[in-house]
């Protein structure tokens, strides 16, 4: 839990109403919310996802770890404290995004339970998505596409999720999607199929 440290700060409600900016948008606001070992195929499917949504004529947006950690995250690293203080700062702004009637789609690794609940309690009934990209650290081993897990094993990564620190799989996902035996397109369609099945895309 984050410490409140700003006193003397004030709330302040907004006069567009979350009915108004729905109405506009055509569709709800939302977090899809990808969880996952390194290599799983979270990011991949998050930017298919994304560009089927943009294709549909829906507002949505990718955070990504890589990037964010270049950007709003780059004072953290890799420790559990440093991790559940990613999730933290991106389930804010996912839920910013949401509010303004966009569908965020997150692809951290975030391997923490906690941290996720904590997202999850972020946002209201419904909003916050939890796809769980279940691939095995041997499928995800074999495709190191950045080189991470062969390093990992020669000890030049430390904490590395899956090899020498824990990833704690989702028990109440919406979504579990078999990475080790189905290929992106057939993943990304069974994520579309889900918000259309629970009206995510309409307004
Ligand atoms: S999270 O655990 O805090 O959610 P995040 O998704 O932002 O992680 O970043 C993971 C990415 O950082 C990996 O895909 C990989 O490219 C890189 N990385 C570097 N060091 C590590 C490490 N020790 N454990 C996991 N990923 C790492």
């Amino acid at each position: 839990m984050a410490e409140q440290k700003a006193t003397n700060v004030t709330w302040h409600e907004h006069k567009v109403s979350k009915a108004e900016r729905l109405q506009l948008k055509g569709h709800k606001g939302a977090v899809v919310w990808f969880t996952g070992l390194s290599a799983c195929g979270k990011s991949t499917i998050a930017n298919a996802l994304d560009h089927k949504l943009h294709l549909a004529g829906k507002h949505s947006v990718v955070l990504d770890g890589d990037n964010i950690r270049m950007g709003l995250n780059k004072n953290l690293g890799f420790s559990a404290e440093d991790r559940a203080e990613n999730i933290r700062r991106i389930g804010e702004v996912s839920k910013l995004f949401a509010q303004s009637g966009t569908i965020a789609i997150t692809a951290f690794i975030s391997p923490y339970r906690a941290d996720r609940d904590a997202v999850r309690a972020l946002l209201g009934e419904g909003e916050f998505i939890e796809v769980y990209v279940n691939a095995s650290v041997e499928t995800c081993e074999a495709r190191d596409p950045k080189g991470l897990y062969k390093k990992a094993r020669a000890g030049e990564i430390k904490n590395f999720t899956g090899i020498s620190d824990p990833y704690e799989a989702p028990e109440k996902a919406e979504l579990v999607l078999d990475a080790n035996t189905k290929g992106i397109e057939e993943l990304t369609n069974e994520v579309l199929a889900y918000l259309e099945s629970k009206g995510v895309l309409k307004a």
